[in-house]
């Protein structure tokens, strides 16, 4: 028989889905909440007036959504001071890598970016049946002269996530300066800066100032994350007009939903939800450190909702045993590290009840 696949398709490592939250309540037996800290997601909730917005416009969801998404761009362009041509919304920010990656990689073609980075820009050089080359990290940072002397005359694209997910650091922005003036104009630097609303502001690079001008360098954000709009798939880029419009001629058509650019249009307003957001996540990271030292356990300093701890053990295992007991963390075994996790810093009730769950835990992992 023929095989239909393209060869690459059936090359790609699929990640085995997580178990729907109902089901794993009904397998483990759980009444009540089960904790998850597994997906750096805002568990403070949506924006309320994200919230309030939908449920008006519910009735219009027999309409296709505004295709250009004008009214979002329209409003993200105001905030960042952009024209609104310079900016595409998508299916998550996740959708735009792909749409890069679509746009631009042929088979012989490369992505740089380091070991540990978000995963999905490896992901899309596998779907095209291309080629990521990782470097590794330099005490759990981008090597950013590995990096640049990691380019070849295949590389389209350097992939850098600031800061990095699952390890959770940033970049200086005299470093990243450096790395600009060493980077080839004619590679796209896609900076994904999905968690920077938590960097530290004074020393985060400048990179929307590139795209003003004129650099081969594509901002990506997303809602999913501070705006607690996770589940409704919005994020953006923004970059130069010729990019953009490269990004709309190989995008499917109504890919942005219509809920998710009211609930974006109205999040960006909820200055409330997003203070709330930052100082809950500031107080818990700031317990879990001290927890974390308490216990000596290994942590990565995180400018994000999230941490990266060593745990000295199988981190599956250890992952596993936190899930008997209701509480789901993310296990780093893909990324090649076995024996780190991260947790996403949650509300204290959720920070305070991944502790005690693992300090009840630990110990019966090390004896065993
Ligand atoms: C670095 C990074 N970029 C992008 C994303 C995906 O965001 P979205 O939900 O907008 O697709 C994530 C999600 O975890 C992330 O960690």
């Amino acid at each position: 028989m023929k095989i239909l696949y393209r060869d690459n398709v059936l090359k790609i490592e699929q990640s085995k889905p997580g178990k729907p939250i109902e089901l794993l309540r009904r397998e483990l037996g759980i009444e009540g909440e089960v904790c998850m800290l597994a997906s750096n997601e805002n568990l403070l909730g949506v924006s309320p007036l994200a919230i309030h917005a939908v449920k008006e416009a519910l009735a219009e969801g027999n309409i296709y959504p505004d295709n250009s998404c004008y009214e979002l761009r329209e409003k993200l362009g105001k905030i960042l001071n952009f024209p609104m041509d310079n900016i595409r919304i998508g299916n998550g920010s996740s959708e735009l890598i792909y749409l890069a990656g679509v746009a631009i990689l042929n088979r012989d073609d490369n992505i740089v970016m380091s070991e540990c980075s978000f995963i999905v820009s490896k992901l899309v050089t596998q779907i095209i049946g291309c080629h990521a080359k990782e470097v590794p990290l330099d005490d759990y940072h981008h090597d950013l002269d590995g990096l640049l002397a990691a380019i070849d005359e295949n590389t389209k694209i350097v992939y850098l996530d600031l800061p990095m997910n699952p390890i959770g650091t940033s970049l200086r922005r005299e470093k990243f300066d450096r790395f600009m003036d060493g980077l080839p104009e004619d590679v796209l630097l896609i900076c994904d800066e999905a968690y920077h609303e938590y960097a530290d502001r004074e020393s985060f690079p400048e990179t929307l100032p590139l795209v003003r001008h004129g650099r081969n360098v594509l901002v990506l954000r997303t809602f999913s994350k501070l705006y607690g709009l996770a589940g409704f798939r919005v994020g953006y880029c923004v970059a130069r007009e010729d990019m953009i419009e490269a990004l709309g001629r190989v995008s499917l058509p109504f890919a942005v939903n219509k809920f998710a650019q009211i609930g974006a249009m109205a999040a960006l307003d909820d200055k409330d939800h997003v203070e709330k957001t930052l100082k809950t996540t500031a107080i818990g990271k700031k317990y879990l450190y001290e927890q974390f030292n308490e216990m000596s356990l290994f942590y990565i300093p995180s400018e994000t909702n999230f941490v990266t701890i060593d745990v000295k053990r199988d981190g599956r295992e250890i992952c596993a045993e936190l899930q008997k007991k209701e509480v789901i963390v993310r296990p780093l075994i893909m990324y090649g590290k076995p024996t780190f996790l991260r947790v996403t810093i949650g509300t204290m009730a959720q920070n305070r009840k991944f502790v005690e769950t693992l300090k009840e835990i630990y110990p019966v992992v090390i004896r065993g």
